[in-house]
Formats: structure tokens, C-alpha cells, sequence
């Protein structure tokens, strides 16, 4: 074992308050389609989510456009056949390999989990007294910070008197250094169309907060709440204690 510990990162989501940045879920959207899925699915991730309230805000018929680029397995038809269709809202993301032994096959035995909760999948509890802090943050810069951190992590060179297995691939952040993961981005090799920089260090952020919110797709709309519920309490211990007041105003 043994890994560095992944920095810390400004995330527009973390804290109470936090919200998705939509231009980050878009570009990240475009980053894990181009890259990432070619050997991970997101298989709990369908389509029509892309155009729901607190996500990368898409309209319902940019979610279908994009969903059509897609082939997806159905059937049987009437005739007994499995048949290939265009993809639609109501459609998940399909997954790169048929099953798991196939995507091992490819990978050098090491399967490439599914993207769809591994911002969650990696936290993890930092004991006494941090954990309260985790409480009340939902462990959420955790997971992203290790996936963002493992995305920059590759290296080159092993350092010396490291020695990584034939197949496997130096990263100073995945545990025990060695994994079956090729460095899966470089420079300029997604195309932006905001401006943003093209980097490997961008990338990583925006495909991070774009798995963040698969994740956690109503993150918003549980923090607003949250906080109305933290305000009706405020309010209502006023009001009982105005209440306990009167009832017991004449008692000595
Ligand atoms: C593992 C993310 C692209 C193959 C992983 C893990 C993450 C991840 C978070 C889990 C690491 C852990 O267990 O802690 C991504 C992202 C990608 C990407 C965000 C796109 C930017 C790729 C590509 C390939 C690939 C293109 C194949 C060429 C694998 C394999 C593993 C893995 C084989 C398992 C590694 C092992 O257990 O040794 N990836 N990945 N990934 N990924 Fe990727």
C-alpha cells in the first residue's frame, strides 16, 4: 500500500451552498464521451438525466440529439432478433464491454470499474475529530479530489527502486502505485468549445465534477432543502420559546 495524499481543490459544489458549474459538467460530459468511455460504462446514468434540473442543463432535445449519436442493443423484435437502434432519452449510457471477463481481457485482468458512483466509491472516513466535519459534508471533496488527483497522478518514470509490473502503469496516487490504467489524458486532446484550457489538469477537474454529479444528481436540490429545514428550525425554536413562556407564566 501506500499512495500521496491527493490536494485539496477549490469545488464550485462543496459546502453548503455549493453548486454544479454547469460549463464544467458540459466540457467534463464531453471528456468522459470522448475518453473515459471507452473502457468504463456509467451504466446508472440514463440519458433524459442530462436535461434534469440541478445537472449540465441540458434541453430535453439536446439530451435526445445527444442520446441519438449512440447505438444501443434491443430486442428481440418480433421475429426473435436481437437488433442494434439508435439511442434515445429513456436510454443508459451502454457500456464498452459486454461483460466483466471481456473487460478484463482488454485491461490486463484489471476490470474498469463503472464511472456512474465512483466520486462516492472513493471517500473515505478520516476518523477522529475530522469525521464530524465529514458528517456534516457529506464526505464530498474526498472521492473527487482522489479522481481528479489520480487523473494528473501518471508518470513517466517509476522512482527509483520502484518497480512497476510489466502492464501496469506508475501513478503516485492510485494505492500501491501500480495500475492497470494507461494515463488516459494528455494535452489538447479533447477540443473545448468555451474557451476553457485544454489541459490535462482542466480536463481532469471538469470530468471529475461531471462524475461528482452523476453521483450525486440532486445535490442541489438537498442542500436547498437542508437549508429551509435549518430555517424552520430556527423559527420554530423561537415560536416554542415564546410558547413556554406564556403556558408557564404563572407558575413560580
Ligand atoms: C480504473 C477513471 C479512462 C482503464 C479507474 C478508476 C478511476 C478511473 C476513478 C479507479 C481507480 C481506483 O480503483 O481507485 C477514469 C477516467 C477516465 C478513464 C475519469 C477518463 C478521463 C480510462 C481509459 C482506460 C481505463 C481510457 C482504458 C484504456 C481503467 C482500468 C482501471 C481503471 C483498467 C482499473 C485499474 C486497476 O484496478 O489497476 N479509472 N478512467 N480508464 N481504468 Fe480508468
Amino acid at each position: 500500500e501506500g499512495s500521496d495524499k491527493p490536494p485539496g481543490n477549490k469545488w464550485s459544489f462543496a459546502g453548503p451552498f455549493g453548486k454544479y458549474d454547469r460549463g464544467a459538467l458540459q466540457r467534463g460530459l464531453k471528456v468522459y464521451k470522448e475518453v473515459c468511455a471507452n473502457c468504463h460504462g456509467l451504466s446508472y446514468v440514463a440519458f433524459r438525466n442530462l436535461a434534469e434540473a440541478g445537472g449540465p442543463g441540458y434541453s430535453v432535445a439536446q439530451a435526445a440529439a445527444f442520446a441519438s449519436d449512440y447505438k444501443v442493443k434491443d430486442g428481440p423484435n418480433d421475429a426473435g432478433d436481437m437488433f442494434e437502434r439508435a439511442g434515445r432519452p429513456a436510454d443508459y449510457f451502454p457500456s464498452p464491454f459486454p461483460n466483466e471477463q471481456a473487460a478484463r481481457a482488454a485491461n490486463g485482468g484489471a476490470a474498469p470499474p463503472d464511472l456512474s458512483l465512483i466520486t462516492k466509491a472513493r471517500s473515505y472516513g478520516r476518523g477522529f475529530p475530522m469525521f464530524i466535519v465529514d458528517f456534516f459534508t457529506q464526505y464530498q471533496e474526498q472521492g473527487p479530489d482522489y479522481v481528479s488527483a489520480l487523473l494528473q497522478g501518471f508518470e513517466d518514470k517509476a522512482p527509483e527502486g520502484v518497480t512497476i509490473p510489466e502492464g501496469s502503469y506508475y501513478n503516485k496516487y492510485f494505492p500501491g502505485h501500480a495500475i492497470k490504467m494507461p494515463k488516459p489524458l494528455s494535452d489538447g486532446q479533447v477540443t473545448y468549445d468555451d474557451g476553457s484550457p485544454t489541459t490535462v489538469a482542466q480536463y481532469s477537474k471538469d470530468v471529475t465534477t461531471f462524475l461528482m454529479w452523476t453521483a450525486e444528481p440532486h445535490m442541489e436540490a438537498r442542500k436547498r432543502l437542508g437549508f429551509q429545514v435549518f430555517i424552520f428550525l430556527i423559527i420554530f425554536a423561537g415560536l416554542m420559546y415564546f410558547t413556554k413562556k406564556k403556558v408557564w407564566a404563572d407558575s413560580h
